[in-house]
């Protein structure tokens, strides 16, 4: 089955995340009733130089009916080569990357700086239009949190060249990620722009913050980032509402262990456990294990040592926490 773009009224879609989401990750989050994903952001320079490595960010399960990709860059030159590498590709969506706020990318113009700098991001997006066979899209922060002006100029551009959906991460570049979202900015540019799809983004955790967004921003699609590292059971929280009820500790086991499998089968075993650390750091936290267990996460070196720590888990559980990480009682 594929699934429709611009997204359904209701879409809760997984935001690209660097250093997380690849085929294992967003699996983990479609086992959870995910079905709109995005790859981790693709850097446009590394795509046109060192195609290979950055090419296994491209891969895309044969399960997975619909996945976006998403660029980053402000080279024109390497992104013109980067958006030639993905017409051999076939995603549902292009998601040009303008809120990426970490020094790294914004010292190159790139990401969220380059939001600011509105003619040239435009003059960039003009090149995603001319140059892609994709269907697409952006994602783009707050410019200035005291004047929606900026903001609402990028989006209105944007949907000029052909944005399909545009999401809006409530929060200006020196924020990164903590503050509060600018939901009435979010709400402008939704209104102003009748004819884009506005996705909203920022501090989505549970069922309180779902409906405060939805509510404040009047936005239907909502992307979910860090409320679901480790908690891939939050779209299935949200598309179910009062129904829900957490995973049992077996659940939980089942759905670690498939995504720490999936990324050795991906990454080979001694680079996969290297990277699963940070992710299994996420999966235990506020679920009530006991803290010497999770500090066994950081010595952990091969799929032996993984499988003993999972099978340990449940004798590992010491109290039931109230917060939205909670798992259900029985096995
Ligand atoms: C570790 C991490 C990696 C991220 N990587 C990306 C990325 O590759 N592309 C992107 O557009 N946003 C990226 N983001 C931003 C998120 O997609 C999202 O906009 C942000 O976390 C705000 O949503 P939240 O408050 O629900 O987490 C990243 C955020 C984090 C924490």
């Amino acid at each position: 089955m594929s699934f429709q773009f611009p997204y359904p009224e209701n879409a809760l879609v997984l935001a690209p995340l660097s250093g997380y989401t690849d085929l294992a990750y967003r699996r983990a989050a479609r086992s959870c009733g995910c079905r709109y994903a995005f790859t981790e952001m693709v850097d446009a320079a590394s795509l046109a130089y060192a195609r290979k490595r950055s090419e296994s960010m491209l891969r895309r399960g044969e399960d997975e009916s619909f996945l976006g990709v998403q660029l980053v860059g402000a080279n024109l030159e390497h992104l013109k080569i980067a958006l030639d590498v993905l017409n051999e590709y076939s995603f549902d969506i292009l998601d040009f990357n303008l809120g990426c706020p970490v020094p790294k990318v914004a010292k190159k113009g790139a990401g969220a700086e380059l939001g600011r700098h509105i003619d040239r991001a435009l003059e960039c997006f003009a090149l995603f239009r001319e140059r892609s066979r994709h269907r697409l899209s952006a994602k783009i922060r707050i410019v200035d949190a005291a004047d929606p002006a900026p903001t609402l100029e990028l989006a209105k551009g944007l949907a000029r060249l052909g944005a399909e959906a545009i999401t809006i991460h409530g929060r200006v570049k020196e924020a990164f990620y903590s503050g509060p979202v600018a939901f009435d900015q979010i709400r402008l540019v939704r209104e102003a722009l009748p004819g884009v799809q506005i996705i909203a983004n920022g501090g989505v955790t549970g069922r309180v913050s779902y409906d405060e967004i939805r509510h404040e921003t009047g936005c239907g699609a909502v992307m979910l980032a860090r409320g679901a590292m480790g908690n891939p059971w939050l779209f299935r929280e949200l598309a179910e509402g009062e129904g829900y009820s957490p995973p049992t500790i077996a659940q939980w086991s089942e759905l670690v262990r498939n995504h720490i499998y999936g990324m050795i089968e991906l990454y080979g075993e001694e680079s996969a456990m290297r990277i699963a650390r940070k992710i299994l750091h996420d999966y235990v936290r506020g679920r009530g294990f006991r803290g010497e267990f999770r500090a066994q996460i950081s010595f952990l070196c091969t799929k032996t040592e993984f499988d003993a720590f999972l099978a340990a888990a449940p004798q590992e559980l010491v109290h039931h926490p109230d917060g939205d990480r909670a798992l259900a009682d029985g096995a």
